[in-house]
């Protein structure tokens, strides 16, 4: 089945080059970044301002080709692409939960961004604790890592087939 998205928005981020940009929201906590929606959607921003976060779907519209198995940044081993968050996947959609500073118009002000600046927005959903936290959650091979996504960084490697 062939399914095709028009983006809502695009969005605006300090990351123009991949290398040594954050691999995650929680290495990327207070850069800020801007979520510019086609004025047509502006009515569909109403009643958003009470939500602390957001979860942000958009395109990873730089990402190449894939494959099954990759060697993802917070590992040293080969991992099936669907355990990671590699940026390179059949649909290329990325996912990001950031911070909301405030609405201007159709600027939606956010902090916490892990996207490459001009990343095409495909969705915006309120970040709702009830729905979506989980306190039992297991992070499998990322349980020993995780805490490192803070601290490194983005390389090349993501943006070429192997
Ligand atoms: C590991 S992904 C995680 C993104 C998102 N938080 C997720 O889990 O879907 C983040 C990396 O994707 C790459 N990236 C970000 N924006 C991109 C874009 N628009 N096109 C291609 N690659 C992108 C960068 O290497 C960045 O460090």
């Amino acid at each position: 089945m062939r399914i095709s998205f028009t983006a809502i928005g695009i969005i605006q981020t300090p990351f123009t080059d991949i290398a040594g940009m954050p691999i995650q929201p929680s290495g990327a906590t207070n850069v800020p970044g801007q979520l510019v929606l086609d004025a047509q959607y502006e009515e569909g921003l109403a009643d958003l301002n009470g939500f602390s976060h957001l979860i942000l779907l958009y395109h990873f519209h730089l990402s190449k080709g894939y494959s099954l198995t990759v060697k993802p940044f917070l590992d040293t081993v080969e991992r099936g692409l669907f355990s990671t968050r590699a940026p390179r996947r059949p649909n290329p959609i990325g996912l990001s939960i950031v911070r909301l500073d405030r609405i201007d118009g159709c600027i939606l002000h956010v902090l916490d961004v892990d996207m490459l600046d001009g990343t095409p927005l495909l969705d915006i959903k309120p970040y709702v604790p009830t729905f979506d936290m989980r306190s039992d959650a297991r992070a499998g091979w990322l349980e020993q890592s995780q805490e490192r996504s803070a601290s490194l960084k983005s390389d090349q490697r993501f943006r070429e087939k192997k």
